[in-house]
């Protein structure tokens, strides 16, 4: 029943999945001075880091995080500003069972630096997408989405703030919807069971 969370650093997302009562049964990071380690001890969770500099490939770093991941045999492994693209061959061992948030709305803008970008283009609204991960970096069925409104003194900041907000209520959804069996993926569009809202829309700062 329990989910593995991979990140790289901050670790709200982490922690907003643990808030909402969501079974973690570890936190696994690819450095070891990642913040999120603070609040997993804090809670009593079982925290890894296995630092991706000290393997030759991608290749080699992904199995061991794979061996550390499968210790806990966990149904989900839910991606939470993990910084390391991963390899086809990790994608595929998980496939139907990784999960990732990212701060766009999806398909625009994959990749980094979302929120200047956004504001580059001139996007009136922006928020961020859970989707199941496909070998294509930030594609992959989407199962929730968070709008909310670009504003017209916004800085990348002010946006990312903006945002957070609404990753933090989206993700715990997702991740429950799928450790109840809720989400159905057919021809690559997923569906809830039960109707529940995949769109979220927050006009709140
Ligand atoms: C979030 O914006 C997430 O969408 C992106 O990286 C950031 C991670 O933040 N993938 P945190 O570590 O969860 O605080």
């Amino acid at each position: 029943m329990s989910v593995v969370v991979l990140i790289s650093g901050r670790g709200s997302n982490m922690q907003a999945l643990l808030d909402a009562g969501l079974p973690v049964a570890a936190v696994i990071s690819n450095r070891a001075d990642a913040a999120g380690h603070q609040i997993a001890a804090r809670r009593g969770i079982v925290a890894a880091a296995i630092e991706h500099s000290e393997f030759r490939t991608r290749e080699e770093f992904d199995t061991a995080l794979a061996a550390e991941i499968d210790r806990h045999s966990p149904r989900l492994v839910a991606l939470a500003g993990f910084m390391r693209i991963l390899s086809p061959g990790f994608v595929a061992r998980y496939s139907g069972r990784l999960m990732n948030i990212h701060p766009s709305l999806l398909p625009a803008f994959p990749g980094l630096d979302t929120h200047r970008r956004a504001l580059a283009a001139g996007v009136k609204v922006h928020g961020c997408s859970v989707h199941f991960v496909s070998d294509q970096l930030d594609r992959g069925p989407i199962i929730i989405q968070a709008a909310v409104p670009v504003r017209p003194r916004d800085t990348p900041d002010l946006l990312a703030a903006r945002v957070l907000r609404v990753e933090h209520l989206v993700y715990p959804r997702a991740v429950r919807w799928f450790l109840d069996d809720k989400l159905v993926v057919h021809d690559g569009v997923v569906s809830v069971r039960g109707n529940d809202a995949q769109l979220v829309y927050s006009d709140r700062d």
